[in-house]
């Protein structure tokens, strides 16, 4: 079925000026942009968004460096949405992603890369809600 995936182009990508390059990737790969906005994170939002991972060794970096700089939030429509972009940027750490990917082509760590893709159809709607109001989804 057709449905929705929620991606951000992280501090990293934006900066080096790849924001352009990876949209077209990601409208080459048929996907639809339903919804955009650049913006930033503050350390507390990040921290929202990346509440799951508060245990985690590399929460607080995680919080610091995505509030760092700017950030390319967009959510996007596609049959599969969500397994598919996962396939499309590849493996979260750059060095196992496939040749190809968005994040072998624009990562530059496991932290620094490049952009988020969504892991469920419900996180997805959870995520895109985040930064998105109904009105500002197309
Ligand atoms: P993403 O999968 O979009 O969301 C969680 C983020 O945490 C992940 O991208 C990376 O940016 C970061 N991350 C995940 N695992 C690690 C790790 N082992 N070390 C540092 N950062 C990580």
């Amino acid at each position: 079925a057709t449905n929705r995936t929620f991606t951000m182009i992280k501090p990293d990508a934006y900066e080096a000026g790849n924001s352009g390059a990876i949209i077209k990737m990601i409208e080459e790969a048929g996907f639809r942009i339903v919804a955009a906005k650049l913006t930033r994170l503050t350390e507390e939002r990040a921290g929202q968004f990346y509440a799951v991972h508060k245990e985690r060794p590399f929460y607080q970096d995680l919080c610091k460096y995505m509030s760092s700089g700017n950030i390319f939030a967009m959510i996007l429509e596609k049959e599969n949405a969500v397994a598919d972009f996962r396939k499309l940027i590849g493996a979260t750490n750059p060095a196992n992603a496939e040749a190809g990917t968005i994040r072998k082509i624009f990562a530059q760590s496991i932290e620094k890369n490049a952009v988020h893709g969504s892991d469920s159809d419900e996180n997805a709607a959870i995520e895109g809600a985040f930064f998105f109001a109904g009105t500002e989804q197309f």
